[in-house]
């Protein structure tokens, strides 16, 4: 019977899910989805890091399917043979015709088995299946829509490779997999079904173009606002698979507003999303984290500002924002106008802010000025920092004397080093961009950088770094990965307007780096339900649903104006604070709507197999985690509170020490209500 235990209570008194009994021996679990091995955004990190608490359930039942192409396979899986032999046989039928399947295990945790389709191989057939698919629902695809025939070339191929297993779930997500549930349904194979949605497609498109979105959403014509912008078909397959599927589910409850009047269906289950929590054994490993990565970071500071670096690198805070380079829908725009307001504020503590912008455009390559700022840091590091290796050997022959001071450096080692300080002088400002853009005048950022004036001048508090790629720690130039980057940085700014979920707050949370999320964003949304203050956790929530832009730039500012106040030992014991939040976002925890909708499918799918009731869905509501118990009970005043107002950095000794521990455990007695889980 479809039954459910618990056992395991996580640090914060949140019940975490033990295992679900549903009689997986029999059943295989496909997970579809375009992003599996294969990064796009945040759909990737949601299958990615699921993986591991879906193979702890499934074991070797379960497959994820998605594209091949052949760097990720090389890169990310390693190749083997199926061991289930129905999948063996259909995967042969499929590589005897021409069309390529590869299937391997995913090198990430879990090491989940992987079916991949090389639709490139297969697509001789695409005329063929464009016919199939109109004669079955009428939905007919241009030949210009790459992305769309691709997906429908995945959707056949998978179609044929599930034709012949029996007793499966299969969990498709997002539209560009679409294609494949509707055959599936259509050509009646015998399987259970989900489409989960992590966005709609009008949604996307109607908020990139600056409409007042969310106050109008039952006033659009739907068909004609897909139509016009030439998304018709796509959207035809989206609301197909939509309806074809047993359960419907996306990633928040705003988003669920969304589908039910883009797409004409109310999600049956809301999923949120989770990550891969793990602990370090040490409490406060990510205090330390912090600490090396933010070295890294005033490394590549001291280059690019070389010769400007008139601020103190102690009392710089790192700011940034990052994700796909959607302007307005990430909140670029708000974003840019807050750090002009902030500039104009003008810090009166030397505070200098660095907001990096990590949004991958077109480029050609590294700008030269930026290059060279990183090599005068290193030839000044050179001179410098390396006694031994000084031409002149300055240092090389001490031991234990000390050496007579007039001789210590002689002349040539003075004119290197005057020549190394004079190579820091420089006739330009510090580059906004890393890059070379290829539409350098028409890009947005730089476009706004230019109108707000902006430049890096000496006397701006507010200096920005536009790095239009992502992160990778084989850069020349900032040689750090994404979550090594966000560690070193203070603040992750995400004022997003469009955001069915939005993980880059959420992964900032788990490592202890605040963050500004938004109210029309899925995580920001379900902060605000099941956190009673989440400011003072370091959780800034900027409404944008019920303020005017206006108003939000201001709130936006406010908050970061705020941010900058802090001492050091007060952004310590916030970033403490926001660690703690990790349990909310584990997927041991989430991970169970996700087991609900399964549940859900196989009992509408095959009612006499599975005809014990669904379970009551689980619940979160009445979980709350309280305010911290040293922040002042009222609002206001609790904004950046912490125990200490101390102006100067870490001068707290006249104070009762704050123990981080203690507040920790009072605040996990005062957790009265944890959530139900229903029968
Ligand atoms: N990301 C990354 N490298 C970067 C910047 C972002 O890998 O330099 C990842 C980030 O970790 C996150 C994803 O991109 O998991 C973005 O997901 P999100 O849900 O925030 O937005 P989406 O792109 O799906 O709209
Ligand atoms: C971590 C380290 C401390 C360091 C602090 C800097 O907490 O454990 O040793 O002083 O980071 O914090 P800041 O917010 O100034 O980067
Ligand atoms: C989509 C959404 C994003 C969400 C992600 C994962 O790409 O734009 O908000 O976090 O999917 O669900």
């Amino acid at each position: 019977p479809l039954t459910r235990s618990l056992s395991v209570t996580s640090l914060s008194g949140l019940p975490l899910w033990d295992e679900e009994d549903l009689p997986v021996d029999d059943l295989l679990l496909f997970e579809v989805a375009w992003e599996v091995t294969n990064k796009v955004g945040g759909i990737y990190t949601v299958i990615q890091t699921k993986a591991k608490i879906t193979v702890d359930e499934w074991g070797e039942n379960l497959f994820m399917m998605g594209p091949y192409y052949e760097h990720n396979f090389n890169t990310q899986v390693e190749q083997c043979e199926p061991p289930n032999p129905a999948i063996k046989k259909a995967m042969g039928a499929l590589n005897d015709n021409g069309c390529l399947v590869y299937f391997g295990r995913w090198l990430i945790e879990g090491s989940p088995y992987v079916i991949l389709f090389d639709t490139g191989s297969a697509a001789w057939n695409l005329d063929r299946w464009k016919g199939d698919l109109w004669d079955t629902c009428g939905i007919g695809l241009p030949a210009h829509d790459r992305e769309a025939n691709d997906s429908l070339i995945f959707g056949s191929m998978l179609t044929d490779e599930l034709g012949d297993s029996p007793n499966v779930l299969a969990h498709f997500h997002e539209w560009q997999v679409g294609a494949g549930l509707i055959l599936c349904r259509s050509r009646k194979i015998p399987l259970a079904t989900i489409f989960t949605t992590h966005a709609t497609l009008l949604g996307r498109y109607i908020c990139a173009g600056n409409v007042d979105f969310y106050n109008n959403l039952g006033k659009f014509n739907i068909d004609q606002e897909a139509g016009e912008r030439q998304i018709y078909h796509r959207y035809c397959l989206e609301r197909a698979a939509v309806h074809c599927a047993h359960v419907f589910t996306t990633v928040s409850q705003i988003t669920a507003v969304e589908a039910n009047h883009m797409l004409h269906r109310k999600p049956d289950v809301v999923t949120p999303n989770g990550l891969n929590i793990k602990k370090f054994s040490a409490m406060h490993e990510f205090q330390n984290l912090h600490s090396t990565n933010k070295g890294r970071i005033q490394e590549f500071i001291r280059g690019h500002f070389y010769g400007h670096l008139d601020f103190n690198l102690e009392k710089t805070l790192f700011f940034f924002i990052a994700g796909r380079y959607e302007f307005s829908n990430k909140g670029v725009d708000i974003f840019l106008e807050s750090l002009s307001r902030l500039n104009y504020l003008k810090m009166t503590n030397d505070v200098t802010v660095v907001v990096f912008f990590i949004m991958p455009a077109k480029t050609n390559n590294f700008n030269v000025e930026t290059l060279k700022g990183q090599a005068v840091r290193k030839q000044l590091w050179y001179v410098s920092a390396t006694p031994d290796v000084t031409p002149h050997g300055v240092l090389r022959n001490v031991c234990g004397d000390i050496p007579d001071m007039n001789t210590i450096l002689d002349r040539d080692d003075f004119t290197i080093m005057k020549r190394a300080i004079y190579a820091t002088q420089r006739h330009t400002l510090p580059p906004v961009t890393t890059h070379n853009m290829l539409d350098d005048t028409s890009d947005p950022i730089l476009a706004n950088v230019r109108r707000i004036g902006l430049f890096n001048a000496r006397i701006d508090r507010v200096k920005i770094v536009f790095h239009p790629e992502f992160l990778s720690s084989t850069s020349p130039l900032l040689p750090m990965d994404y979550e090594e980057f966000v560690r070193g940085c203070h603040l992750g700014v995400f004022p997003s307007y469009y955001e069915p979920w939005g993980y880059t707050p959420g992964e900032c949370t788990v490592m202890g780096i605040p963050s500004v999320t938004t109210n029309l964003s899925g995580f920001g949304c379900f902060m605000e339900e099941h956190v009673s203050d989440p400011t003072a956790y370091g959780i800034y929530i900027v409404d944008r649903r019920f303020r005017s832009a206006d108003d939000s730039c201001n709130q936006l500012t406010q908050f970061m104006f705020g941010f900058c106040q802090q001492s050091r030992r007060q952004r310590i014991i916030q970033r403490n604070r926001t660690e703690r939040l990790s349990d909310l976002l584990d997927w041991r925890y989430l991970g169970r709507f996700y087991m609900h909708a399964r549940s859900l499918a196989l009992s509408r799918a095959f009612p006499d197999k599975f005809k014990m009731e669904p379970l009551a869905p689980p619940q979160t509501e009445g979980f709350r985690y309280p305010r911290p118990g040293s922040v002042p009970p009222s609002p206001s005043a609790s904004v950046h509170s912490t125990p200490h107002h101390s102006d100067e950095e870490d001068d707290d000794d006249d104070e009762e020490p704050y123990d981080e521990d203690k507040e920790a455990e009072r605040d996990r007695q005062n957790i009265k209500a944890p959530f139900t889980l229903g029968a």
